[in-house]
């Protein structure tokens, strides 16, 4: 496949990566409602790693001699899975937002991976690496969410 394509595609994952940052980033410091503390730390933990998937990609799109994208007005213009604002900051709704983002970014990734799998087995592995991560994210975040809908129904009865 051709260098500058794959580099564009690694800049609009880069932009999702930053986004998805600033979504855990700032969910972990208005999120409000029943089990708060554990998804607080949860979301922390989430923001970490996307920064240092943005730290992946941004050297992978150097490696290839490319300009990893340079300012925060292109991450929502070209990105795949764009950015929920946390209007409503209730645990559920927090949780669903980056639910949903990690699905989009589990599906990107997969697709990358078809894209690189004979053509750039560095960038596969980098991309494996992080879908493997993007993958235990959506089940952490969907765990906590089963934890708080057992622990509301069990409150009801
Ligand atoms: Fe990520
Ligand atoms: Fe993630």
């Amino acid at each position: 496949m051709d260098v500058d394509e794959l580099i564009n595609l690694l800049n609009k994952s880069l932009s999702d990566e930053w986004l998805a940052y600033y979504q855990y980033w700032i969910g972990s410091k208005i999120v409000k409602g029943p089990m708060k503390d554990a998804v607080i730390a949860e979301l922390t933990l989430h923001a970490a790693e996307e920064l240092s998937h943005a730290e992946l990609i941004s050297a992978r799109i150097i490696q290839l001699k490319g300009t990893p994208v340079l300012s925060p007005d292109e991450w929502l213009k070209i990105s795949n899975c764009g950015y929920d604002i946390p209007k409503d900051p209730y645990v559920e709704e927090i949780l669903d937002q980056n639910i949903k983002g990690e699905q989009c970014a589990i599906r990107i990734y997969n697709e990358m991976l078809d894209i690189t799998r004979t053509s750039d087995p560095v960038t596969y592995n980098m991309i494996l690496q992080i879908l493997s991560q993007e993958v235990e994210h959506e089940e952490d975040l969907t765990a906590l969410k089963e934890d708080l809908e057992l622990m509301l129904e069990r409150g009801r009865s």
